[in-house]
């Protein structure tokens, strides 16, 4: 029996043992052409083979979701896909979950850090508006009133995916949230606490860091960063520990 592909359909390869995103280029006389998102092209008889290999395409996956937990086609490629997809509309932030996969632009994306962000972050759940590394600091910093816990935020990545750039997006999202609620009183004394948090990276850094291939400005060791809080909400001092790789 003859399988028949539409013209412009999008499927999922099988080649290699991955998942490779396409589109069927053209099918007839018993041939397939397919071109890969990534400007491969190949070709197939049409036959029983052929349908092992070539897996029809989710929605989900054709339109890209802000969070991968919903992803109909489970697959490595389909991750890649997706994140593909919205790096490519200045969207560099994903959820999986309440993980967030962030991609590194390599470029200031207009508004995406700025004071109006900051406040529209800050009326937001985790989850309710799109994925953004301001939605985890919020989440982080409610929760320590809501479970009246200590809280973490683990970072990782290979050189250069943006960890320290995405450490320093957190410390200034918790200090201006922890401004908000300051008592007047104190406000000069706590303002200066958090100054002075904020103003250690470039210290930090440029004893730290080197120029390496991967990163221009590479961190040489881990961090670990502590901030303290009162019950007010506001830091009250914190520390840095730099752990040697
Ligand atoms: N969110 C972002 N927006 C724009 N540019 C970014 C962003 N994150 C990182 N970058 C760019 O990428 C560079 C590398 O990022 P960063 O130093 O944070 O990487 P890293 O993960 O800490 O790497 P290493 O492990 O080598 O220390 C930054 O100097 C900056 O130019
Ligand atoms: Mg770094």
């Amino acid at each position: 029996m003859d399988y028949y592909f539409a013209e412009g359909t999008l499927v999922w390869l099988r080649e290699n043992e991955q998942h490779l995103p396409s589109t069927v280029s053209s099918c007839g006389g018993g041939v397939i052409n397919f071109i890969t998102n990534y400007g491969q092209v190949y070709t197939y008889k049409l036959n029983a083979l052929t349908r092992e290999k070539v897996l029809a395409m989710h929605p989900s996956s054709i339109e890209g979701v802000e969070d991968m937990a919903t992803l109909t086609d489970l697959h490595e490629g389909a991750i890649m896909h997706n994140v593909h997809m919205r790096y490519n509309q200045d969207n560099i932030y994903t959820y999986i979950g309440s993980i967030l996969v962030s991609v590194n632009p390599y470029k200031p994306i207009s508004g995406l850090y700025d004071k109006a962000t900051m406040e529209q972050y800050s009326n937001y759940h985790l989850g309710e508006a799109a994925p953004h590394i301001f939605a985890i600091a919020n989440e982080c910093y409610r929760c320590l009133w809501k479970r009246n816990d200590n809280q973490c935020v683990l970072i990782s990545g290979e050189s250069g995916a943006g960890k320290t750039e995405s450490t320093k997006l957190i410390l200034k999202y918790i200090s201006a949230m922890s401004q908000h609620s300051l008592d007047p009183t104190a406000k000069e004394n706590i303002s200066n606490v958090e100054q002075a948090i904020l103003e250690s990276s470039p210290i930090m850094e440029a004893f730290g860091n080197a120029k390496t291939i991967y990163n221009n400005n590479s961190s040489r060791f881990g961090k670990f960063i502590q901030l303290n809080f009162c019950q007010k909400g506001n830091i009250q001092g914190g520390k840095i520990i730099d752990c040697i790789l």
